[in-house]
């Protein structure tokens, strides 16, 4: 299975479906990092990782339908059949989501639909509830609002801080995001064969 992975900041996320990839956990081949930002930490694990870069600058194009039509070209060029957003700080477009139509997931840091959007774990946090979490969707033109894929709670326990709740969830990130998309590819690559 090909993927692509958009990132726009550190990248622990990519780091992890990429060491999923290496260890054979995560059976594909990352075609292409797509980053909307070129000075993001997630440029340099993608080199380390010997994974193809597209970085844009999205002010110098017209429009958010000319830099997505950019990323198509790119895509379909390396053959890409699943995107994979791990922190990619822009709503999809039409352009992107025609072209990958049920082919887009992306991870949060809550359990949706609770706390949307950006900061969703300072959310939690302010709003006091006792379990919070991670979410893998399907993509759709809402802000984190597609169907769900898979979850996974996380207590708040009363020792808690910001942090050490910011640490647990990027924990649980990094496990969950490659199994799920291990579990996809597999399941679409059944769906493939039994089409022949
Ligand atoms: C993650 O918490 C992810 O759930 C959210 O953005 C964050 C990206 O972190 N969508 P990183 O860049 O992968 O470290």
């Amino acid at each position: 299975m090909n993927i692509a992975v958009f990132a726009s900041g550190n990248g622990s996320n990519f780091q992890a479906i990429a060491d999923a990839v290496k260890e054979g956990r995560l059976k594909a081949d990352i075609k292409l990092l797509v980053c909307d930002k070129p000075e993001a930490g997630v440029v340099e694990r993608a080199s380390q990782a010997g994974v193809p870069v597209f970085c844009f600058r999205p002010k110098s194009y017209e429009n958010k339908a000319a830099f997505e039509k950019e990323i198509v070209e790119e895509l379909e060029s390396r053959q890409v059949e699943i995107i994979a957003l791990a922190g990619y700080m822009r709503l999809i477009g039409d352009t992107l989501l025609h072209a990958f139509d049920r082919r887009i997931v992306n991870i949060h840091p809550s359990l949706l639909p609770a706390f949307q959007g950006k900061d969703a774990i300072g959310q939690a946090w302010k709003a006091g509830v006792k379990v919070t979490g991670v979410t893998i969707h399907w993509v759709d033109a809402g802000i984190d609002t597609g169907e769900i894929i898979a979850q996974q709670p996380i207590d708040i326990k009363e020792s808690d801080s910001l942090r050490s709740l910011t640490a647990a969830i990027q924990a649980e990130e990094h496990r969950l995001y490659p199994d799920t998309l291990q579990r996809l590819t597999s399941s679409i690559s059944r769906r493939e064969s039994e089409k022949i």
